[in-house]
């Protein structure tokens, strides 16, 4: 435990989690740290992409980020699975759910499009699930140093401070968020028409680019409520117990559970959830969760 002495110190409260999951999470908080170094290291040279699809894009930052945490992991854990967004992990398909033990599921640079053209809000993203559910989450914004962190049952934090979701309650006076799928100049089911029901009864919507740190600044109330279409589970693994330890709800777009691994996502403070949903559905009534 030495060598991670000092981030114990700043996430007190994990200390009462058991020794074995606060080892995993302080090695998890650790290597999102420094992959968040390699990423800027290539932040401030000159940043070649590739096509990965239409408009879809990978760097050398993407691969050597993702080559690293792989490694880390890989040497500290090798009977654990790793589904990795660039496909280095030991998980290929990402449809594949529901598998025993543990599982690391990485974003190693989430905000591509924004770090190729030199637009600052990118991040890295690393949640661990056993038998199937996720139970800590730990993104880093390297340009901005901020580590937002959750434990499942234990809150979520930012730099080592608790943090709470907003407590706006109506639409009229929300930020919202969302992002539009990579598939969009192909598939008409691509958010546009979601974005117009809201445009117009909010005070702003916010497409930023990364949904793992959208995520993050709804768990600490920068904005109020964030939907999207078609995310990866690497997109929202972390994200989703950073938002619920922080009081957040995520559910589908319908207001049923939410699997990673299949549906569209709706999260919110919770006082925004049913007008969200209800929009969403064309004024369906909406379904009852907890
Ligand atoms: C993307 C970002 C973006 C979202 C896309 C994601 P990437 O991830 O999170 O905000 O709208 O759907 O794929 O490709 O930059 O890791
Ligand atoms: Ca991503
Ligand atoms: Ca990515």
């Amino acid at each position: 435990m030495k060598v991670y002495g000092p981030l114990l110190e700043k996430y007190s409260d994990i200390q009462e989690i058991s020794r074995d999951l606060s080892d995993k999470l302080l090695i998890a908080v650790d290597i999102c740290r420094r992959a968040g170094q390699i990423v800027l290291g290539h932040f401030e040279g000159e940043i070649v992409a590739e096509y990965k699809g239409d408009i879809d894009l990978v760097t050398v930052a993407d691969r050597k980020s993702e080559k690293f945490i792989v490694e880390q992991l890989g040497k500290l854990f090798p009977d654990h699975l790793i589904l990795a967004e660039e496909g280095s992990g030991t998980e290929s398909g990402w449809e594949m759910n529901l598998k025993k033990g543990y599982k690391w599921i990485i974003d190693p640079l989430d905000g591509t499009t924004n770090f190729t053209h030199d637009y600052p809000h990118f991040a890295i993203s690393i949640g661990l699930e056993l038998d199937g559910k996720v139970i800590f989450g730990v993104i880093y914004s390297p340009l901005s140093n901020e580590m937002f962190v959750a434990v499942k049952g234990m809150g979520a934090t930012l730099n080592g401070k608790r943090i709470s979701v907003s407590t706006v309650s109506s639409l009229g006076i929300s930020i919202l968020a969302t992002g539009f799928p990579y598939d969009r100049r192909t598939n008409l089911n691509n958010n546009v028409e979601n974005f117009s029901k809201f445009i117009n009864k909010v005070q702003g919507i916010r497409r930023a680019g990364a949904a793992t740190l959208d995520l993050c600044y709804l768990a600490c109330g920068r904005i109020d409520g964030f939907w999207e279409l078609r995310l990866k589970p690497w997109d929202v693994a972390a994200g989703i117990i950073i938002v619920e330890e922080a009081g957040g709800k995520v559910t589908n777009l319908e207001g049923g559970p939410f699997n990673i691994y299949r549906d569209d996502i709706l999260a919110s403070n919770g006082y925004l959830h049913e007008e969200m949903q209800m929009l969403l559905n064309n004024d369906r009534v909406p379904l009852k969760t907890s």
